[in-house]
């Protein structure tokens, strides 16, 4: 961290995190914050809009510069509650980071997810055996690499990576000319001690969260599993903001493309820890994400992806040299990510697919993946039809006045009891203090029943928790926890574009809404949400909740399948070859039916 900041730097101390970040001069806390991978919250990527990033000055002097303010900035008012991203420090300090601006460490997985894959693994582990070299032996493959891969003819090997080769003579002397070679179809692509455990890691790369699986490529068990914030975050919560930056400069398509690799060596780092391995022994890698994050990992342009008619640069399926993406797995291991479909509907979707076909193979099913980015699938007789809905992070808790992670004083259940509103805090009896995904849809399916907010998405009058300044209403759920107008409408325009998605699919196929047999959410959001709630406010089509299924992060099991199994692999590439993708924003009334999924039936 230190080499990116230059004299005269200040040492600033998140106390509730127990972390310190060293600040540049001029630099706000957020972007000091978010360098040295303090978990803090920021929606907007630091463009003092969003209100996500609140922190609290406990000594030393910082600078304010209030959003309401023309120019000039000042210093917080005692126990002042204020913007990180609108914070520079001009001395050492200590902040205290609000609850509900902690960014989340992110369930990778759902309980009850557990899967093994039936392993087919694309790397395989030989061991090699060779007489010691001796003086004289000179024809016949007297080489080193030549007489390894001698050794491994029958199993197809042919060549042998340059990095690999590297290691190969010392590994070889060191080890009594016996070791173990990593064999991916006729390359040798890595040499390890005999009996090294073989690892593989798998990465779903979503525009919120990074959720990373180590698993044994000998068994095809999972072994550790962990979740992160995507660091991405950092130059914008959605898909646009992020390509509009990629688009602007060549350093800012580098700066994603960093952050990406960032967050999977990251991975890597913390599952081989968990679980007393090195990344070295990673010897495969696959990815799966939407189109916008391949393209930014592999550091592929996006201007084309970022304006009509939207088309990646490339769809299918690719394996690169995990070196090149800077990772220290195994020397010459690859990555291979998932194939895209099509517009945003990347591997992400196609995994999960692939997790799910067995629930959706011969019924009339839409199978969805609630995030910034929702990606939909209309499977009907053996048709698959994807669209992609810019949703956006409302749904998640971002852009949410009060929104905040999933952990103690969430609000996270919200019903309507003698006209009042209940909250139902996690942890309890703790104080609530924001309110998470699940709380979020909640609270605006109990403010719609109790007729707190009208048909139009209104917040109205006369009712004891609604609080008028001006012209801007809000609904207060528990002391300092409020539901805004601009909360309202942030939800309204997220699940209009989710469920104008499911009706244009619906539309292109000629089918109403009862002919769908069964509804599977993914994704680790749609795990939690409620459904009842879910269906009130419109987001859900009105179909008994007895069709409706929650499967957790069924993309984290996809991308695990792929991995693990290389006929899984072959699967994932048929499933992305045989969808057919459709961008909203050409289908005729697409503006229309999304205008009238706004309000609340
Ligand atoms: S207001 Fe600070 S990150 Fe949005």
């Amino acid at each position: 961290m230190r080499s990116e900041v230059k004299p005269p730097w200040f040492q600033v101390r998140f106390d509730n995190l127990d972390r310190e970040a060293e600040c540049n001069e001029g630099e706000t806390l957020f972007h000091s914050a978010r360098r040295a991978g303090v978990r803090i919250v920021g929606a907007c990527g630091g463009r003092g809009v969003c209100g996500t990033c609140i922190v609290r000055i406990s000594s030393g002097e910082v600078d304010v510069e209030r959003p309401e303010s023309a120019g000039g900035a000042t210093a917080p008012r005692a126990k002042e509650w204020v913007r990180a991203c609108l914070s520079r420090p001009s001395s050492d300090c200590v902040v205290e980071i609000a609850p509900r601006s902690i960014a989340a460490v992110v369930r990778a997985e759902v309980g009850g997810q557990e899967v093994t894959v039936a392993p087919d693994p694309v790397v395989r582990g030989h061991d090699v055996v060779l007489a010691p070299a001796i003086m004289g032996q000179r024809q016949g493959g007297g080489a080193d690499a030549d007489r390894v891969i001698d050794a491994l003819r029958d199993e197809g090997a042919a060549r042998i990576d340059l990095y690999a080769l590297r290691e190969l003579p010392g590994l070889l002397r060191g080890t009594g000319w016996r070791l173990q070679a990593l064999v991916r179809g006729d390359e040798v692509i890595g040499v390890q001690p005999s009996g090294t455990r073989p690892l593989g890691l798998a990465i779903d790369l979503g525009t919120t969260n990074c959720a990373g699986f180590l698993v044994d490529l000998e068994t095809g068990a999972r072994l550790a599993s962990l979740g992160i914030e995507n660091p991405q975050a950092a130059y914008g919560a959605d898909l646009v903001s992020r390509v509009n930056h990629a688009i602007r400069s060549a350093a800012g398509a580098r700066e994603l493309q960093t952050a990406a690799i960032a967050a999977i060596v990251g991975l890597a780092r913390d599952l081989c820890e968990a679980v007393s391995a090195m990344p070295a022994q990673i010897i495969e890698v696959a990815v799966c994400g939407n189109t916008a994050m391949h393209h930014l990992l592999l550091g592929l342009p996006v201007s084309q992806l970022g304006r009509a008619p939207f088309v990646p640069a490339m769809c299918g399926a690719i394996d690169i040299k995990a070196r090149d993406l800077g990772l220290a797995t195994a020397p010459g291991a690859y990555v291979h990510l998932l194939p895209n479909v099509g517009g945003y509907v990347g591997g992400d979707h196609v995994a999960v697919l692939l997790a799910t076909e067995n629930r959706w193979a011969k019924t009339t099913t839409i199978v969805m993946d609630i995030g910034t980015n929702t990606e939909i699938s209309l499977i009907h007789r053996g048709a698959i039809t994807s669209v992609s809905a810019p949703s956006g992070p409302a749904l998640e808790g971002g852009h949410i006045g009060a929104g905040m992670r999933a952990a103690e004083g969430a609000i996270e259940r919200v019903r309507v009891v003698d006209g009042s509103l209940q909250i139902e805090v996690i942890g309890g009896d703790a104080e609530a203090v924001g309110l998470c995904g699940s709380g979020v849809l909640d609270a605006l399916a109990a403010m719609v029943e109790a007729g707190l907010v009208n048909r139009r998405g209104r917040i109205g009058s006369g009712h004891a928790a609604i609080r008028a300044h001006g012209d801007h209403r809000e609904v207060t759920l528990a002391p300092g926890v409020a539901f805004t107008q601009n909360d309202v409408r942030a939800v309204q325009l997220a699940k209009a574009a989710i469920r104008a998605g499911i009706d244009c699919l619906l539309q292109e196929a000629g089918l109403e809404e009862s002919a769908i047999e069964r509804v599977v959410i993914a994704g680790a959001f749609g795990a939690y949400i409620g459904l009842e709630s879910a269906v009130r406010i419109g987001l859900l089509p009105a179909l008994p909740l007895a069709r409706i299924e929650q499967v957790g992060n069924a993309a984290g099991i996809g991308v695990r399948m792929a991995l693990a199994s290389a006929a899984l692999r072959d699967r994932a590439r048929a499933l992305a070859l045989r969808s057919r993708y459709l961008e909203l924003g050409s289908l005729a009334g697409f503006r229309r039916i999304f205008m009238g999924r706004i309000g609340f039936e």
